[in-house]
């Protein structure tokens, strides 16, 4: 720690950050866009002055790109009408250009100019309207208003995954930055010069990295905006649930957000030791299929007395996202039926080398759970002795869709029970199949593969509230 005196007062700020950070830990948020985090730092917004003392007074600087130091003087808009000032200059900058489209914008409720416009107070236009806005953008995508005047490029189509509205680009250089350094796939340019300046592809080339939903996270404004969530929900309306996805076994850290008992939309919940701010776009897709093809029937008490009716061996395949309160549920079950049961765990997919950003590459998210536990994670020896069971039981474990051929050999068992949130191909491959919540409906506990304990937290979702879960439905089988 370092002490400092902030709008003459002294306080104590971490060492080793720049000004931005060092005033949150106080509890003072300083206006910021193109400043992020985990991106390095390129401070061409010039939102976050603040006045800094130098060997000639107290002067303008970034916060963004300013190191603390011990018996720094800063001074923010609180004691500064410089800063204040100056802020808002930088705004009006900002807004002369940007188009009056907060009500049809996406990023209304969560748009980073939206709130900095707020924090500075509200300023009348001096734009006139006889001069009108004079951003033009990409002369490709340029559109004619209803006024006749020449606009930047609106729902412009770069890519699979992500649209572009160019006049609402604040030219901040976070998208060109995380492709650049995160991603380190650069698909993204700032074009031109000065006030013509726009962000582009390469020309005749598309958008399309497994990473790229992370776009309309880090632009601050409604520039870049996400396909599968655009348009579908207003941001003022989701509440949100801190949560973990079972994707993959780093079990990367996220905000299930909803509606209704409807999820929209998976989103990066920060944490430095996991998955900093990203979350590939495998891992947001989840929020997309969750509500397709479920299943949520099924008939306990018949999978019940099969189980209890089985004289013969019974394997039990967990699949790679049960927490550790449903192997722990299904170890009991396990016990509870003797030596015929056997308790097997994972999935048929490979494991995949970690991509550096936010995937761990295994597909079995509680793998180190399901070790501790004491189950077999080798599928492959489950089809390989398939002959020697008469009942299979299988807990969220799409065996038959991850790899049909391997999955083909389980078919010689004679009773075969699925527990799935889905009408997927296992629950087809059956011969009886109950519904049960998806993950992201289901609290509980992962180990990630770095030996991280983290919670997860389940989302009341229309279907959650229709069917049991894992958990539940072993302990069912128990009575
Ligand atoms: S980017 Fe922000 S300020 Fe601009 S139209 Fe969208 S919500 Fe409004
Ligand atoms: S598109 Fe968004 S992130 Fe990219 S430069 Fe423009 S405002 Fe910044
Ligand atoms: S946040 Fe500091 S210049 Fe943009």
């Amino acid at each position: 720690m370092v002490t400092i005196t902030v709008d003459n007062k002294e306080v104590q700020v971490p060492s080793g950050v720049n000004l931005i950070e060092a005033l949150k830990a106080v509890g003072i948020e300083t206006p910021h866009l193109c400043y992020h985090q985990d991106l390095p730092v390129c401070g061409n917004c010039r939102q976050c002055l603040v006045e800094i003392e130098g060997p000639r007074g107290m002067a303008l600087a970034i916060g963004c790109y300013t190191p603390v130091s011990p018996g720094m003087k800063v001074a923010t808009s609180v004691s500064s009408p410089r800063v204040a000032e100056a802020r808002k200059a930088v705004l009006e900058f900002l807004l002369v250009n940007h188009p009056l489209d907060c009500p049809i914008c996406d990023k209304a409720g969560e748009c980073m100019l939206q709130d900095n416009y707020m924090m500075a107070g509200a300023t009348n236009s001096r734009l006139s309207p006889e001069v009108g806005k004079q951003y033009h953008g990409n002369p490709e995508h340029s559109s004619i208003d209803s006024k006749g005047q020449c606009r930047g490029g609106k729902c412009i189509d770069i890519g699979p995954r992500i649209v572009l509205d160019e006049e609402r680009c604040v030219q901040c250089s976070r998208c060109v930055r995380f492709m650049q350094h995160i991603a380190k796939d650069e698909q993204l340019q700032l074009m031109s010069r000065g006030g013509h300046t726009y962000i582009s592809t390469f020309p005749g080339e598309k958008l399309n990295h497994p990473y790229d939903r992370c776009l309309s996270d880090i632009c601050p404004v409604g520039a870049l905006t996400d396909k599968a969530f655009r348009f579908k929900k207003r941001v003022w309306a989701l509440s949100r649930i801190p949560t973990i996805s079972m994707s993959d076994s780093l079990g990367a850290n996220i905000w299930a957000d909803y509606a209704d008992g409807i999820v929209y939309r998976i989103m990066p919940r920060c944490n430095t030791e996991v998955n900093r701010s990203w979350l590939s776009n495998a891992a947001r897709d989840v929020a997309q299929e969750l509500h397709k093809n479920r299943l949520l029937s099924g008939d306990i008490s018949a999978a019940s007395k099969a189980i209890k009716e089985t004289t013969g061996k019974i394997a039990i395949a967990l699949g790679a996202s049960c927490t550790a309160e449903t192997i722990a549920a299904f170890k009991k079950l396990a016990l509870s039926l003797g030596e015929r049961a056997e308790l097997f765990g994972g999935s048929f997919l490979p494991v995949q080398a970690a991509d550096g950003i936010a995937r761990s590459g295994d597909p079995v998210a509680n793998r180190a759970c399901l070790e501790k536990a004491g189950v077999n994670t080798n599928l492959g020896e489950l089809s390989k002795r398939a002959a020697e069971f008469e009942l299979l039981l299988t807990v969220a474990a799409d065996l038959w869709d991850e790899n049909p051929e391997e999955a083909s050999s389980l078919n010689k068992i004679p009773k075969r029970i699925a527990l799935t949130p889905f009408n997927n191909s296992t629950a087809k491959n059956s011969t009886l199949s109950i519904g049960i919540r998806h993950w992201l409906e289901s609290s509980g506990t992962m180990l990630n593969c770095k030996g991280l304990e983290q919670k997860l937290q389940g989302v009341p979702t229309n279907e959650s509230l229709q069917v049991k879960s894992a958990k539940e439905t072993a302990e069912e089988f128990l009575i």
